[in-house]
């Protein structure tokens, strides 16, 4: 049995036996059937290459693809010869299909400042973005990073790299000055787009000002083009600092969108992993278009009139996939809010869906139990009847948090789609099409088109229903991930390598005799904390980078809001004492707040066995405050948990 840190609600899932069905009259009005699910699903594994042709025949091409799939594994090339530009067929290509007046995007910023771009606004943009890009000698293949508040201009300067070739790399803005200038020079990229500040309960987060001093320690970094969004004094280089909204001004809005490879990178997003160093996960052009493009359709039940708001940060994958490249390729109008959920209070989220009469709400777990915490009350007092279709992402969804996301906020009326996938995966991977499927609170569901899952030990021995396993996928998908960006020997390792001939997640799951998948957790040493991935090593790092710590070990302790919270167990380098606080203070200035323990054990040793090995099984245990289970006979000193047991968390 894979291990995991959330025990209780893994209980409460296998247990969990109801089943929602979608009303007649959602069903009756769904873009996909159960026939037409089950026919089109058998398609895409029997006849892939007809499959594939014809939903990458819905995009615009500018030379079409010789062959569908070139597998060799683990290297995968989709739509092999073909040309495309994904910022084309979100933008031109729509606008040449009637929508330029249509609202692209809808913005809403946290001080209550609402922008709205139509397609054809968007395009010109976009346009000017890409010029002024070209005009900073950004060539094709070069890498822009983006560090930058959620605001329109992010997907303005996602969509003008794609139109130009250009590989961009977002880094979340929550993420320290150090994390930022690793991310870059892994990516050694040549640009930075940044803002002044953006707003995050009501403070400025000073994102130039980080910028300016990661750029201290870049000697790749050439340029910095600059917006302006809260208006706060900034340093100035003028050799290298370019103002976004002067150089737009100046720029023409006339630009050839230029035709890419099919194979033509995309962009690079930086994960945590097993390992200390986050990975450069590496998308490209053709394959991940479709899949984004086919997968929000189908999963979203895309119609016309949608109003359709996912809150991610363009900082995660689900933000690149889901808020930008999806929803513009299929001409949605886009709703998305650059602050926090309780942000002047909890009423927030509900107040945008009623003011924007938003139809789909695409979130995550952890804010959905936050809201819960907060009572049924607030949501009460906004009219959320707009809303038609909910979706959940990045972590397990408890069987209680599912229900009351459907009571409270669907009024029993909305479909709840549980989408599980990864940033290595590009688009979703499992779910239940809302109108061909019943929902059971807590399992994600059943396979997207071309996706063959399986359960699978380490060994690479497959196990059938009820088993809990390893879950792996048998066969390469358009929108997966390429390679590691500089380490494709990390790349074959980690994901086609583990267990011979199949891609695996690094997540435990199970199946049930509907064939639904429940998503159990990570089997590796990367924990999910507020739905963010974190590498326990990575946090480790940056723990025994303080003075202070001579060695420590971190691990997931379940947590009832965010899913996981994050423990250290560190040892005192002799002549220092451990101070917490400043502990959690260094630690966001290596990785970011979002990495902070929330509980720090001070300790005289760790348990570990007679080669050295940390048993982090146990320290699982003693952070979760459950009694020790297992053998403790391979310990060096198995006295070491009592001590630690009995030690308070500071
Ligand atoms: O453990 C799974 C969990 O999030 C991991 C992927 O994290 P990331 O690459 O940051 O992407 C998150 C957004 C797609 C997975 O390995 N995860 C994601 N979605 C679900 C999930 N776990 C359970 N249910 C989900 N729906």
């Amino acid at each position: 049995m894979p291990h995991t840190n959330s025990h209780d609600h893994i209980d409460a899932m296998l247990h969990e036996t109801r089943v929602i069905a979608p009303s007649e009259e959602f069903q009756a009005r769904a873009r996909v059937t159960r026939e037409e699910y089950e026919r089109r699903y058998r398609q895409s594994l029997e006849q892939p290459d007809q499959f594939w042709s014809e939903v990458a025949g819905e995009l615009h091409w500018t030379k079409p693809w010789e062959q569908v799939l070139d597998w060799q594994e683990p290297h995968a090339q989709w739509f092999v010869g073909g040309q495309t530009n994904v910022a084309y067929n979100a933008l031109d290509r729509n606008v040449q299909r009637g929508l330029g007046d249509k609202r692209a995007i809808v913005w809403e910023g946290e001080d209550g400042e609402v922008r709205t771009y139509t397609y054809a606004e968007l395009l010109r943009e976009v346009k000017r973005a890409a010029n002024v890009l070209l005009a900073l000698g950004v060539q094709p293949g070069d890498r822009v990073t983006l560090y930058m508040p959620l605001i329109p201009e992010a997907a303005v300067a996602m969509l003008a790299c794609a139109r130009i070739g250009a590989v961009h790399s977002v880094v979340f803005g929550g993420f320290s000055v150090s994390a930022l200038s690793d991310r870059i020079n892994d990516a050694q990229s040549k640009v930075l787009i940044t803002a002044d500040a953006g707003y995050r309960r009501g403070q400025p987060v000073p994102l130039k000002k980080n910028a300016d001093v990661a750029a201290q320690n870049t000697p790749t970094l050439e340029k910095m083009l600059v917006v302006r969004r809260a208006g706060v004094e900034v340093a100035w280089e003028p050799e290298r600092d370019v103002w976004w909204h002067e150089a737009i001004e100046a720029a023409s809005d006339e630009h050839e969108a230029a035709p890419l490879d099919s194979e033509h990178p995309l962009f690079i997003l930086y994960t945590s992993g097993s390992t200390g160093k986050p990975k450069g996960v590496q998308h490209t052009t053709g394959g991940y278009m479709v899949g984004t493009y086919l997968t929000t359709q189908t999963v979203f039940d895309l119609r016309d009139d949608d109003v359709y708001w996912c809150t991610a940060d363009v900082g995660w994958i689900t933000g690149h996939s889901y808020s930008v490249y999806g929803p513009l390729l299929n001409g949605a109008t886009v709703v998305m809010y650059e602050g926090a959920p309780n942000q002047p209070d909890w009423g927030r989220f509900w107040s945008l869906i009623e003011k924007h009469r938003v139809t789909i709400l695409y979130t995550a777990p952890t804010a959905i139990r936050a809201f819960m915490q907060h009572g049924d009350e607030i949501p009460g007092r906004y009219d959320l009847s707009s809303l038609r279709l909910l979706g959940s992402v990045g972590e397990p969804i408890n069987p209680e948090a599912w229900m009351w996301y459907w009571r409270v906020i669907g009024g029993e009326r909305c479909p709840v789609v549980d989408t599980w996938w990864q940033t290595e995966t590009g688009s979703i991977m499992l779910t239940t099409l809302p109108g061909a499927f019943s929902s059971k609170p807590g399992s994600a569901g059943v396979p997207m088109y071309g996706v063959e899952p399986a359960l699978m030990t380490r060994e690479g021995e497959e196990l059938g229903a009820d088993d809990g396993g390893l879950l792996v996928i048998k066969r390469p998908w358009p929108s997966m991930l390429r390679t590691i960006y500089g380490d494709d020997e990390r790349y074959r390792k980690s994901y086609w390598g583990e267990i011979k001939g199949v891609y695996f997640a690094g997540d435990g799951a199970r199946r049930d005799a509907d064939g639904y998948y429940t998503i159990v957790g990570r089997v590796d040493d990367v924990l999910n904390v507020s739905g963010h991935r974190l590498g326990t090593m990575e946090i480790e790092s940056a723990l025994v980078a303080h003075p202070s710590v001579s060695e420590a070990a971190v691990v997931g302790k379940p947590d009832p809001i965010k899913g996981e919270s994050v423990v250290a167990f560190v040892l005192t380098q002799d002549g220092y004492t451990v101070d917490p606080t400043e502990l959690r203070a260094h630690v966001s200035r290596e990785i970011g707040a979002l990495a902070r323990p929330d509980s720090i054990i001070v300790s005289d040793a760790l348990p570990k066995t007679r080669s050295g090995k940390i048993m982090r099984r146990f320290l699982r245990q003693i952070a979760a405050g459950k009694p020790i289970e297992g053998d403790t006979s391979t310990l060096e000193d198995p006295s070491v948990l009592e001590r630690l047991a009995a030690t308070p968390p500071a």
